[in-house]
């Protein structure tokens, strides 16, 4: 029996470095798919150092409605925890890399140079974007111009890397970023902005004693050591690339863009202090057509929710701390409520006119089964049974069509879905989630559960990816190619 590479046992035994990780062998939460990874390095105490905004790239030449930017993929020495430096994989050396704040409408074209000792490839991830700039996983040598036309609606984007088997590793070391897409309709709203709208990528990570990232590979190849099968969950919280961060505020409502950026882990974030709450405006996709009031909000890998929280019902002085409830309220990012302040922002009742759309009859429907596979060929994560196999396209979808895809899962997967978004029309059955309004391209698909979305793709024919986004599921062959035609 030839078992693939990326397969459960093919670590079998794996001795040597990596037991040498800390492993508490238990879930962390049942809520958490994951084994937890603990840092040997000494953690520094939370809330010392401020919160830093990752810097806006620079188009390098813009003309009639393209703008041109270079990327260098490099190594940087990086202080993330005091005194230690840990050497990152970064788009100009930095975690996260710069922001890409674009309009919609405008293409943009990035030569990447990669400088890495490793292949990488880019991925624009919720993009509507070409096959051919997508980051096909195999696409190892950059093209000339990655193309991102950008015709969709302003939107929280983020990239990322997605070379095949070693995502989870080059992610987790530093590849990712926010892309940004504004449009009229999105700057026509009263929506508080300037420095009182922030980007926030999440992420954890482990150290080693000397400040380099821990992560637990493969011994004798690609994917993560067998026992991180489930993902693997950190103990250090990064908040745009710093450990528990502290952010001053005025009393005023502010704007976040939050990212879960973690390979595996999922929160739950809450306030530790009433009253605040937070303010759903938009999701992966862009705006919801209204506003949405969560007292916690839940965020898998890959998803984005656009907030507002309004600190003008706290006092100059207090302090109001994010916290992850699915991790015992461990901490993620504190706020310092330092002034009030005027504030001519507001949240609309009405946001955009983006529609919910009606139920279509008489549709394509597919399945797609993300499960655990101990049988067979592949022992280990696969989509409908397959291993991911570049080869092999699972479907062939029309584009211009309405399709309704059916997600199903053994244990917690958050599934994504490349070139188009979709909306969720039923959960297990009854209604959409709390967390599933608008338009999304991540969805977090509990044990056992079925969900259901409404999907068109549009414009771009081509091959395109489905996979679970817990980056060490991804790794480990829960992925499966389709094509458009
Ligand atoms: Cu964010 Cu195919 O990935
Ligand atoms: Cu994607
Ligand atoms: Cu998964």
């Amino acid at each position: 029996m030839k078992l693939s590479r990326r397969g459960f046992l093919t670590v079998a035994g794996g001795t040597g470095a990596a037991l040498t990780l800390t492993n508490c062998g238990l879930n962390p939460s049942p809520a958490q798919a994951g084994e937890l990874l603990r840092s040997q390095a000494p953690l520094p105490e939370p809330f010392k150092v401020p919160l830093p905004i990752p810097p806006v790239k620079k188009p390098v030449r813009s003309e009639a409605g393209v703008d041109y930017y270079r990327v260098v993929q490099r190594k940087a020495s990086l202080e993330i925890l005091p005194g230690l430096t840990t050497e990152v994989l970064g788009y100009d050396g930095l975690l996260p890399g710069p922001t890409f704040d674009v309009r919609s409408g405008r293409t943009t074209v990035v030569e990447q140079v990669n400088q890495l000792d490793v292949p990488t490839a880019v991925h624009l991830h919720g993009g509507h974007t070409p096959a051919e700039s997508d980051g096909w996983p195999l696409d190892l040598l950059m093209p000339p111009g990655d193309h991102q036309p950008n015709t969709q609606r302003a939107a929280t984007l983020w990239y990322h890397d997605h070379r095949m088997d070693y995502t989870a590793p080059q992610v987790y070391r530093g590849l990712f970023g926010f892309h940004l897409i504004h449009d009229d309709e999105e700057d026509a709203l009263p929506l508080p902005a300037g420095d009182r709208e922030i980007p926030l990528v999440i992420a954890d990570r482990a150290f080693a004693e000397d400040g380099s990232f821990l992560y637990p590979a493969a011994a004798d190849g690609p994917g993560v050591e067998s026992s991180y099968m489930e993902g693997v969950v950190a103990d250090v919280t990064l908040v745009n690339g710093v450990p528990w961060p502290v952010h001053e505020v005025d009393a005023v409502r502010y704007r976040f863009r939050i990212l879960n950026a973690a390979n595996a882990r999922r929160y739950e974030l809450a306030f530790d202090k009433g009253p605040a709450t937070f303010v759903q405006i938009g999701s992966d996709g862009g705006l919801l057509d209204a506003p949405i009031e969560h007292e916690t909000l839940m965020i898998a890998p890959a998803e984005r929710f656009d907030v507002i929280v309004d600190f003008s019902q706290y006092q100059p002085g207090d302090e109001v701390t994010l916290v992850n409830r699915l991790d015992n309220n461990a901490n993620v990012l504190r706020f310092k409520v330092a002034r009030k302040a005027a504030d001519d922002s507001s949240i609309p009742a009405k946001l955009s006119s983006y529609a919910v759309l009606p139920k279509p009859t008489g549709v394509v429907r597919r399945k797609w089964r993300f499960r655990r596979s101990d049988a067979g060929d592949h022992k280990g994560w696969t989509i409908n049974g397959k291993p991911f196999d570049p080869a092999v396209m699972q479907a062939q979808v029309k584009l211009d069509q309405y399709e309704v895809w059916s997600f199903v899962t053994d244990v917690h997967h958050p599934v994504h879905v490349h070139l188009a978004p979709f909306q969720v029309l039923s959960r297990g059955g009854g209604k959409p989630g709390t967390y599933d309004a608008g338009w999304k391209d991540t969805v977090d698909i509990r044990p056992a559960e079925v969900v259901d979305v409404l999907i068109k793709f549009t414009a771009h024919k081509g091959k395109y990816l489905i996979h679970c986004h817990n980056l060490e599921h991804e790794d480990m062959a829960m992925m499966a190619a389709f094509e458009t035609v």
